[in-house]
């Protein structure tokens, strides 16, 4: 890319460590000019890190920066569409982080200040640029798996409540549970391999059966984003395990997640179902593809070259700054996940199924 990008990251942890900032970094011509985080010492240390840009504590003093041309939102959940929509207010194009915000409503918000801005708004939800997705979603498209009539995921983990009592575990914060935060990502890649088909009906029932408890909650190993735990004050008011099936007008869609469940051990997959043949992909892994030749069942474990999600996601994101087009991740290809988890968050507390 030739076209020069000054980056200002807002929210200085762990997604920005590990995706935003080293991707960026990897790309010629981008030079990231501002660190911004409500706790000072996270921005000093990424400027001393990294060696470059400035430490900003309040992301309202960057809205009339003329240094910044793009900005990637890493806060919590919360801070997503207000921090976006000013940005996009202010002229700059946005990279957010998933799950895009709390609410349906507010994600509307985005979408409708995105097309009155005329900005460009990506969501974080990276799997979209994962070789093995594009790899089934290009055998789907192909019809090598014949009609795909139903999808099953997993995304089940014995013990895994992050922060537990911190900002992932408060519906205040993140809006919801496993299913916003991790189930995002799972249904979001289901959607873009089947084509994005029209939504008819959710139907879904979340649950806090473990997690409230949690003084007694015995977990084994670690505790990934720990540093947000609250044990003492903290509050557990979001769901740690969901079920769910989704009517579309192809494939119906049905999972079971879980941050904690009583079960052997995890499960973190999704099988496409289809009426040639089947495919189970191992999430953010590898797949294996099930078929029929000259009368028995067969199965393949494709070998491909691959590529870093991160990284695809935050170069596609740069190159529709430039063209102006849209990507595979924007605000409008977002919409429909969020539909859904509403949906099934609205179906849970109505006890019924919810016209989408
Ligand atoms: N795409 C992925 O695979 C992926 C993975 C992990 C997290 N995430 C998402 O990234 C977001 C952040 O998660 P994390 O694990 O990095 O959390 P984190 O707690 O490690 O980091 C968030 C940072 O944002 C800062 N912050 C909060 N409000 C702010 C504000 N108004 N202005 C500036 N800084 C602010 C916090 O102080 C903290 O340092 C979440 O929305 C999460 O869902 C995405």
């Amino acid at each position: 890319m030739s076209k020069k990008f000054r980056v200002a990251i807002i929210g200085c942890g762990t997604i920005a460590h590990s995706a935003h900032i080293p991707n960026y970094l990897k790309i010629e011509n981008v030079e990231i000019t501002y660190f911004c985080d409500i706790i000072p010492e996270r921005a000093d240390e990424a400027v001393k890190k990294y060696g470059c840009g400035k430490a900003v504590y309040d992301y309202r003093e960057l809205l009339g920066a003329e240094d910044i041309d793009v900005v990637s939102v890493c806060t919590h959940n919360d801070y997503h569409p207000v921090v976006s929509i000013d940005f996009m207010r202010a002229g700059k194009d946005v990279l957010c982080e998933k799950p895009a915000a709390k609410t349906l409503a507010e994600v509307l918000d985005m979408q409708k200040t995105a097309r009155e801005t005329r900005r460009m708004l990506s969501i974080g939800v990276c799997n979209r640029f994962g070789t093995a997705v594009n790899k089934i979603k290009d055998l789907i498209d192909n019809g090598d798996l014949g009609e795909v009539y139903h999808v099953y995921t997993a995304f089940r983990r014995q013990r895994s409540i992050p922060g537990l009592g911190g900002c992932f575990t408060r519906k205040d914060s993140a809006g919801g549970g496993v299913l916003i935060d991790t189930g995002v990502h799972y249904l979001d890649l289901i959607l873009y391999c089947l084509g994005e088909p029209k939504l008819l009906s959710a139907s879904g029932k979340a649950y806090n059966k473990i997690g409230w408890d949690i003084q007694n909650y015995v977990y084994s190993g670690g505790m990934w984003a720990e540093h947000t735990a609250d044990f003492e004050n903290g509050v557990f008011d979001v769901d740690d395990a969901v079920t769910g099936l989704i009517r579309t007008e192809g494939a119906t869609i049905s999972f079971n997640g879980a941050w904690a469940q009583n079960i052997a051990e995890s499960e973190n997959y999704i099988d496409f179902l289809g009426t040639k043949a089947g495919v189970r992909l191992a999430y953010c892994g590898n797949f294996k593809f099930y078929h029929i030749k000259n009368g028995m069942l067969m199965t393949s474990e494709p070998a491909y070259n691959t590529k870093d999600f991160y990284e695809e996601e935050i170069r596609s994101f740069l190159e529709s700054t430039v063209t102006r087009e849209p990507n595979r991740a924007s605000i409008d290809h977002f919409v429909p996940t969020a539909k859904i988890l509403q949906g099934i968050y609205d179906s849970s507390d109505q006890n019924r199924e919810v016209t989408l």
